[in-house]
């Protein structure tokens, strides 16, 4: 097994065929669903949700970098014949704001979220549009989501609290099929029944927050009464950490020394965010990459379909003095698209590093 390799294989994988919540209704004791619970979860240990309360705080942006760079990792040992795995993105929000970050939108197979519905609803296999980056897959979303909470209560009066493990039940079973490595999910900022059907499947949370004001900062309340509720359960869902979205790098250098200490509202925002955590008792951090601010960027990506290293490496731009010169065409952002791209790279080392932490103090005090 590969450093670092979750070990999935050793735990007792379920039967296929038992991973299905048929079986549920309302009567169902709490116990037959605990144990039920307790033979999906070692499937879903790299599952990682991305969310916030509040919109537009970065999480579609976080979740489509991060599972990219994941997948470039798995598809870099494919290369060199090392054992690897693949990695599947999943958007919980009926905006499906994914397909813009990676140009997927006119893939045949988008359904627009159509077949995830049946999945989490009634258990079928949702389709797949494999290979959207290397190592890298998706289940498409989009407006066909928008439906999801109602059609839920029905499935609610059926199967009871299990009709909750919806989406658990379907990774579960494609961790199973596929062994993926990794999942991403992406959450909606408002709707709360696709966050609490994906915080009942998720392992870890991402949490990123814009601008430290009090939309964000309550964004954050959210969060703990999210995961209260969902924790019932999912008794492995734990807080990674809080992420910075959206701030300016900014230093201020010292002219006799040349120290650089960074200053302005990225730090401001730290201190709050820290303080806010510590409050709520979380045992998570900051972490210390700051996705920086670069409109620019943001907006050439999903113009594009691209995330930021792609536009950084894009060389079908014009040159800034070309267009001076009376050329025609787009100038890309691509040494800004470069810094960020670097963001989202030492986001997800750290990122990663915390899980195999985490992991590795579980396996030696288990709980
Ligand atoms: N580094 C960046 N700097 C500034 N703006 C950015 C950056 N990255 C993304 N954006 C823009 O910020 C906006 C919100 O980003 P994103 O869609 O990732 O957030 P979200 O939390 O998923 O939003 P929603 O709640 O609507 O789902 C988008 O318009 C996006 O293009
Ligand atoms: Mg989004």
């Amino acid at each position: 097994m590969a450093e670092g390799e979750p070990d999935v294989v050793a735990t007792q994988l379920p039967d296929l065929s038992q991973l299905n919540l048929k079986r549920f209704s309302e009567g169902t004791s709490q116990e037959e669903l605990d144990a039920f619970i307790d033979t999906i979860r070692p499937l879903l240990e790299r599952v990682i949700a991305v969310f916030q309360g509040k919109g537009g705080q970065g999480k579609t942006s976080l979740a489509t970098h991060k599972a990219a760079l994941l997948a470039e990792a798995e598809a870099a040992k494919a290369e060199v014949g090392e054992p690897h795995g693949r990695v599947l993105i999943v958007e919980m929000d009926s905006q499906g704001n994914t397909h813009e970050d990676l140009g997927t939108g006119g893939d045949p197979l988008n359904d627009h979220g159509e077949s995830l519905a049946m999945a989490v609803l009634h258990g079928q296999d949702p389709t797949i549009i494999r290979d959207v980056r290397p190592c890298l897959d998706m289940i498409p979303s989009g407006d066909e989501l928008e439906n999801l909470a109602a059609m839920l209560t029905g499935i609610q009066q059926k199967r009871g609290a299990a009709a909750w493990l919806g989406l658990a039940v379907a990774l579960a079973k494609l961790v199973h099929s596929e062994g993926y490595a990794w999942i991403v999910l992406d959450c909606p900022p408002v709707s709360p029944e696709p966050q609490k059907l994906a915080l009942v499947a998720a392992r870890w949370v991402l949490v990123p927050v814009s601008v430290a004001d009090s939309g964000s900062i309550n964004g954050l309340g959210g969060v703990s009464k999210r995961f209260a509720d969902a924790g019932r359960l999912n008794p492995d869902l734990e807080l990674l950490g809080v992420v910075l979205f959206g701030f300016d790098h900014r230093f201020h250098s010292n002219r006799k020394t040349g120290e650089r200490r960074p200053v302005g509202r990225w730090v401001e925002a730290r201190k709050k965010v820290q303080t806010l955590l510590s409050e709520a008792g979380a045992d998570a951090p900051v972490f210390n990459t700051v996705i920086r601010k670069a409109e620019s960027v943001a907006i050439t990506c999903r113009e594009r379909g691209q995330l930021s290293h792609e536009v950084a490496e894009s060389t079908d731009g014009v040159k800034w003095w070309e267009r001076r010169r009376g050329g025609g065409g787009t100038v890309l952002p691509t040494e800004r698209a470069e810094q960020v791209g670097q963001d989202y790279v030492d986001l997800t080392l750290e990122v990663v590093e915390r899980i195999f932490v985490l992991e590795e103090q579980e396996a030696v005090m288990p709980v």
